[in-house]
């Protein structure tokens, strides 16, 4: 399974985890893959505690860092010490109470209130480019730390250019074929071909589709990675027979002992079916595919307010989602998973999963190998 990009970053298996939790990060990276955190939605300065833990803790192995470099986003806020929130019009706020206690679902007390609207803010705050260079700042500091990934669009070239000196290799998110073109003018040297099936904001073009195109875009010089539905080995054997040079994987994780969801989060993960990862803009204003609940269909109604531009529509939609988390309502309750949640039926170790994983690739291989009467893999 070692393909070219290993050798350039220094991991033994193409298996690539995204993840806002850092103890995957670390699990995922001392099983001999690559662990890649998302950073979006922490401030720099709980940016620089986990990055610290995690070169504690990965045994001088080297991971990545995911940061969203938004490229449209509300002028107003655009300062990332700016709390955006007052911006949101009453109307939304008064349509997402009334829901909520339509519902019976009781507010927070205030104290976590005032702790989940600051880590609701900084993380939005961090959704803006100023926000995002700053996180970029921190993590530059981290000499393990030998990937950066743009998570919407081709990375700006003031921030190309600060990797680039750190020989950290560059990466971004794409959906599209078309979007290659502008991603290699700025400089991307990895690509995650992300097809719709995949949890968090996705386009509309399958994986299955994606990536042979995308890999075509790119031509030789360009690690191309499969994202979208891959949990097990004989998706990475697909992966690579399409032409990418390994895979990179958000939802699997999400079922893990390490993951960062609470016991009630996880069972719901787990009763949840591939049709029930639907594709919505409530949560941050832009396409995300993520569970089907009463909540996520709300702005369907009639009489329903407008979506709010990003990043005022995260805000109001996670300060509900805080409060539907406490009061563990299942029916309320969207979290953002791709279509592969319906792989993802019980608790597992990330090191179990990554194991399974080589394992049926290795299964996947020999049948393949069957097929064209040669030796197994
Ligand atoms: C809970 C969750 C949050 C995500 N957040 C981000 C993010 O902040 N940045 C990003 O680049 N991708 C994000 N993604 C997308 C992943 O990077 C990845 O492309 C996707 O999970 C792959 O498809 P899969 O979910 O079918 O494995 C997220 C995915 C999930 C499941």
């Amino acid at each position: 399974m070692r393909t070219p990009v290993c050798e350039r970053l220094g991991c033994e298996l193409p298996i690539f985890a995204f993840s806002h939790c850092r103890d995957v990060i670390v699990e995922v990276t001392k099983a001999g893959g690559f662990g890649v955190l998302g950073a979006s939605t922490v401030s720099p300065e709980q940016l620089e505690r986990e990055l610290k833990w995690i070169d504690e803790h990965v045994g001088g192995k080297p991971y990545g860092v995911d940061v969203i470099i938004p490229t449209t986003y509300e002028a107003a806020a655009e300062k990332a010490d700016e709390d955006p929130s007052r911006l949101i019009p009453q109307e939304a706020t008064d349509f997402v109470e009334a829901i909520l206690e339509r519902e019976g679902v009781p507010p927070l007390p205030p104290d976590e209130e005032e702790r989940v609207h600051k880590e609701i803010v900084t993380g939005r705050g961090a959704m803006t480019p100023e926000g995002a260079r700053r996180l970029v700042e921190t993590t530059l500091r981290h000499r393990q730390v030998r990937l950066v990934v743009s998570a919407l669009g081709a990375p700006p070239p003031d921030i190309v250019e600060q990797l680039r000196a750190k020989d950290i290799m560059i990466g971004a998110l794409c959906g599209k074929a078309s979007h290659v073109r502008r991603h290699k003018e700025a400089g991307v040297e990895l690509i995650v071909a992300q097809g719709t099936e995949a949890g968090g904001h996705t386009g509309e073009i399958s994986t299955m589709v994606l990536v042979p195109q995308v890999v075509a875009e790119a031509g030789p010089g360009i690690a191309v990675l499969a994202a979208g539905g891959i949990t097990g080995g004989s998706q990475i054997a697909a992966s690579l027979a399409l032409g990418a040079q390994g895979v990179w994987c958000g939802t699997v994780w999400l079922g893990t002992i390490e993951s960062e969801l609470d016991p009630f989060e996880k069972e719901t993960i787990f009763k949840a079916r591939a049709e029930d990862a639907v594709r919505r803009k409530v949560r941050t204003g832009k396409t995300v595919r993520m569970l089907r609940s009463k909540l996520s269909e709300a702005w369907d109604q009639p009489g329903a307010p407008a979506i709010l531009p990003t990043p005022l529509q995260g805000i109001l939609y996670n300060r509900a989602h805080a409060r539907v988390v406490r009061a563990r309502r299942g029916d309320l309750y969207s979290f953002p998973v791709g279509q592969s949640v319906g792989a993802v039926n019980a608790e597992t170790t990330v090191k179990d999963v990554m194991y399974r994983m080589q394992l049926e690739y290795i299964d996947a291989m020999e049948r393949l190998s069957a097929l064209s009467g040669g030796s197994s893999a």
